[in-house]
């Protein structure tokens, strides 16, 4: 597990291109952590360096955003996803494979979490803007 402490939105925002530039296009990353903490913020970064021109919001109540950029990004608000019925009404298991899936609120599909994915914990740092990231699943 690698733990990077951002500073502020800039600081996540650097932290998500060094972790575009590493991507190959099909994996997984699992945001863990409650509102505010930076989840649609660090997505916005990873689709821009990744080149999209696409706004990024969270997908709320869309459950899962499109991106196009050097691959597909399929942005997931699973905050409302409360069964595996629910879960696979989004297609979730459909996009697996397809592109870069980046998922908020993963606390609730743990279960459903593929082998190897990355996981990304946000917890709140010292003051209103640092912000602690503990990412698995990737080598920093
Ligand atoms: N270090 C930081 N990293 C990311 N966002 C930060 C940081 N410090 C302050 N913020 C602010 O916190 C908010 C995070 O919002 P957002 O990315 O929508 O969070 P979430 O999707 O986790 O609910 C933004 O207003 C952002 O400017
Ligand atoms: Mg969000």
């Amino acid at each position: 597990m690698t733990v990077t402490k951002t500073k502020n939105p800039e600081e996540t925002a650097a932290l998500a291109y060094r972790i575009a530039d590493l991507l190959d296009g099909n994996e997984v990353i699992a945001f863990f952590g409650g509102l505010g903490m930076g989840k649609t913020t660090f997505t916005r970064s990873l689709a821009e360096a990744l080149g999209s021109k696409d706004d990024v919001s969270s997908p709320t109540f869309a459950i899962v955003n499109e991106y196009h950029g050097k691959y597909n990004i399929y942005h997931f608000d699973m905050y409302r996803i409360t069964s595996w019925e629910d879960l696979y009404s989004t297609g979730f298991f459909d996009y697996l494979d397809t592109g870069i899936l980046v998922i908020e609120w993963s606390e609730n599909i743990e279960n459903a979490l593929p082998d190897g994915f990355i996981r990304v914990e946000i917890k709140p740092g010292d003051g209103e803007t640092e912000r602690i990231f503990e990412i698995e699943g990737i080598d920093l």
